[in-house]
Parts: structure tokens; C-alpha cells; sequence
């Protein structure tokens, strides 16, 4: 069996295609997902990769689901957080749930998943952290102040958590998508994507799922050890950080 790898989020968009490519390098993926047991039975069935429900949103629902992966799989070696829920809206109609929705989700959502396989990994002196932060996360978007704030702090989080790994063969490393043809921006009105967004991207297209999961398989990959605390741009040239 090859290294164990969770994907969160790894039944649909993004993550099912890292799943998928972590799955052909070999690796024995763990693909989590939230409440979608249709999608996440459908990938299970079309891929073969084992699933594994539980909300990255709770502390506890992510130790008893590591601890569940670990016992049928082995112990994690590869993190890919990558769950993550947009709630958008302008700030001045902005409300608690949909603030602390998108927080919880896709910033707390790392520090619940990373804590309770970082103390292995150091054990180990093994470990590969994938985030998968965002353009928006790097520029700000309106209508986007909390899914901004949380993915800026994925960045955050990435540098300094770099540093407490170096030392014991952790690396940790976050990726920043621009717009990837997923559901999340087909939710995107049409003409919103096809008037205001599609203008701004120089290669003038959506980048495809494969080419963020080549990313984070590069990340993972034994060849990646002296890459950490970086934030890698995939964005079809739409912003230069
Ligand atoms: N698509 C883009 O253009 C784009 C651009 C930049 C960054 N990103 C980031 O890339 C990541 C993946 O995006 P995507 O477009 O592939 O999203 P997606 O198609 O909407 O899929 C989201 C996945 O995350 C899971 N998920 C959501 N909330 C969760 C929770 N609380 N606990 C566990 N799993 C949860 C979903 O599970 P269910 O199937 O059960 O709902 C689903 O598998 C996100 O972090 C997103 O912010 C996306």
C-alpha cells in the first residue's frame, strides 16, 4: 500500500480530481466529504477510492474521522485541505452565519484537520501539508469578505506552520486557484462569469480541476522536500502576487 493521503473535499470539483491523481501516483487516498452521499457514493463507485463523511468544520468530527481513516489505512502522511463553501453577499447584508459559515469551513477547517495528524507526522519526521487557499484570498473580492479573510488566512496559516515543520520533515505549502470550472463557479451567474470574469483571465479560459491536482501531486511528492511555506499561483495569468 502506498502513502495514505485525505483529500477533504475530495468527492467532487477539485478535490475529486486530486484524489484521482494522488490515487494514480499510487498513493492510498481517503476522500472526506460533508453531506453529499449521492456524489461522494458515485465517486466511490467510478474511482474506487474509499470516503469518508465528516464536517472539517468540527474539531471532534475531524478527530474521530482521522482516527477512523487510520485505522482501516494507516497512518496519514499527505493533508490536502481543500473543503471549502462560498456564502456570498455585500458586506452591509453580510449576517453572523454566513461570516462564521465560510470561517469555520475554510480557515478553521485547517487548524481541526492539521492538528490531529501533526503530532504523528512529527513522530514520523514525515509530512505533507496541501492548502488550497485562493486567488481571492490574495486580492479580495466583493462580495467575498468573509470566503477573502478565510482563504487569506490559509496563507497565513501555511507560512508559519512551515516554520514548526521544516525542522521534522513536514512541508506545508498552499495552492491559489483562480477560476476553476467546478460547481461552485458554475453557481456563478452566466453572465457575471462570461461578461466581468472570463475578461480578466489572460488565457482566456477556466482552469480544470487536473491542473490544480498536478499541483498539489508535485507538493506531495518526495521531489517537492525543499518547498515550504509557498503559495502557488494557478491562475491562467489573471493576478501576479
Ligand atoms: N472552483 C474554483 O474556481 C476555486 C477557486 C479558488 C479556490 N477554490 C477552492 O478550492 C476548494 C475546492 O473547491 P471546488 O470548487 O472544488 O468546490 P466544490 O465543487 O463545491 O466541492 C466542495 C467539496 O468540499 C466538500 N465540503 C464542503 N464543506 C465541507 C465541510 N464542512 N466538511 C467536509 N467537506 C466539505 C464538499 O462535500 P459535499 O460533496 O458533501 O458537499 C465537496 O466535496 C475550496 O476550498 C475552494 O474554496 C476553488
Amino acid at each position: 500500500m502506498g502513502k495514505v493521503a485525505i483529500v477533504t473535499g475530495g468527492t467532487r470539483g477539485i478535490g475529486a480530481a486530486v484524489s484521482k491523481a494522488l490515487k494514480a501516483e499510487g498513493y492510498t487516498v481517503a476522500a472526506n466529504y460533508a453531506g453529499n452521499d449521492e456524489a461522494a457514493e458515485a465517486f466511490k463507485a467510478e474511482t474506487g477510492i474509499a470516503v469518508f463523511k465528516w464536517d472539517v468544520s468540527s474539531y471532534e468530527s475531524c478527530e474521530a474521522g482521522i482516527r477512523s481513516v487510520e485505522a482501516e489505512l494507516g497512518p496519514v502522511e499527505v493533508l490536502v485541505n481543500n473543503a471549502g463553501i462560498t456564502r456570498d453577499v455585500m458586506f452591509h447584508k453580510m449576517t453572523p452565519e454566513q461570516w462564521g459559515a465560510v470561517i469555520n469551513t475554510n480557515l478553521t477547517g485547517l487548524f481541526n484537520m492539521t492538528r490531529p495528524v501533526w503530532e504523528g507526522m512529527r513522530a514520523r519526521k514525515f509530512g505533507r501539508i496541501v492548502n488550497i487557499s485562493s486567488i481571492n484570498g490574495q486580492k479580495g473580492q466583493a462580495g467575498q469578505v468573509n470566503y477573502s479573510a478565510a482563504k487569506a488566512g490559509d496563507v497565513g496559516f501555511t507560512k508559519a506552520l512551515a516554520q514548526e515543520g521544516a525542522r521534522v520533515g513536514i512541508t506545508v505549502n498552499a495552492i491559489c486557484p483562480g477560476y476553476i470550472a467546478t460547481e461552485m463557479v458554475r453557481a456563478i451567474d452566466e453572465k457575471v462569469l462570461n461578461e466581468r470574469i472570463l475578461p480578466l483571465i489572460p488565457v482566456g479560459r477556466l482552469g480544470e480541476p487536473d491542473e490544480i491536482a498536478r499541483c498539489v501531486v508535485f507538493l506531495a511528492s518526495d521531489a517537492a522536500g525543499y518547498i515550504t511555506g509557498s503559495t502557488l499561483t494557478v491562475n491562467g495569468g489573471q493576478y501576479f502576487h
